[in-house]
């Protein structure tokens, strides 16, 4: 059965924190899970690119395959219902047509529009240095996991970000292509089992300018 929804905007932004221990008997299933990775996948992206790849570690096969990686953030690994691998796709240029033919095919985008918009992306990117298309690719990556951290709140679970793990061991352990798919955090996500520690900010006066 699915969780019940949260829908306080308030409640769930600020009462989200990192919550490393889980209810280890909760788990989440895979049409709720990938419910929650579709709002998250709502997030914005450069030029609609979408590049973020995700991949959902929830079986005991697939934990123990991730705990020998993630040494400092075991608990996570061991009672969350699930650790999503966030990954960011360095082919996502290839999707370039795909996406804007679905765009005119849904009636959300003139054929026009697509028509000039293809070549100008490819064009441009297919130019870009790989470490700039790296960055352009985790910035958009940063949008979806925090939006994923909502969504899993809005479905009544909580998350931990965790950047502490091999990332340079991640895709291969899994048989992904390293090459092509470069990580960027895994994130815990489950049933929260304790509350966690609320943690401070920089004021806004210190951290802003206005010109
Ligand atoms: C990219 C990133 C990597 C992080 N890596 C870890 C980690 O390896 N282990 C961990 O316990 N928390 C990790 N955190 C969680 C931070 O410690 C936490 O977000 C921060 O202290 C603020 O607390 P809050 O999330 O409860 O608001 C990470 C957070 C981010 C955004």
């Amino acid at each position: 059965m699915n969780s019940v929804r949260n829908n306080d905007f308030q409640d769930l932004i600020t009462g989200r924190r990192s919550i490393r221990n889980y209810d280890p008997s909760v788990k989440i299933s895979k049409e709720e899970m990938k419910e929650i990775l579709t709002e998250a996948t709502l997030a914005p992206s450069s030029v609609n690119l979408q590049p973020w790849r995700f991949l959902v570690i929830d079986s005991e096969e697939g934990k123990a395959t991730l705990a020998p990686l993630a040494k400092f953030n075991q608990t996570q690994v061991n009672t969350s219902s699930a650790v999503i691998a966030v990954f960011v796709d360095m082919n996502s240029l290839d999707y370039t047509d795909r996406i804007y033919n679905d765009a005119v095919e849904k009636g959300l985008m003139p054929a026009e529009v697509r028509d000039r918009q293809i070549p100008g992306i490819k064009g441009m990117l297919s130019q870009v240095p790989v470490q700039e298309m790296r960055e352009m690719n985790l910035i958009d990556a940063g949008l979806v996991s925090m939006q994923l951290m909502l969504a899993a709140r809005h479905h009544g679970y909580d998350t931990n970000p965790i950047g502490g793990y091999e990332k340079d061991q991640i895709a291969e352990a899994y048989g992904m292509d390293k090459e092509r798919y470069y990580p960027v955090m895994l994130i815990s996500i489950g049933k929260a089992a304790d509350a966690g520690y609320q943690s401070v900010r920089l004021p806004i006066d210190e951290i802003t300018k206005w010109k």
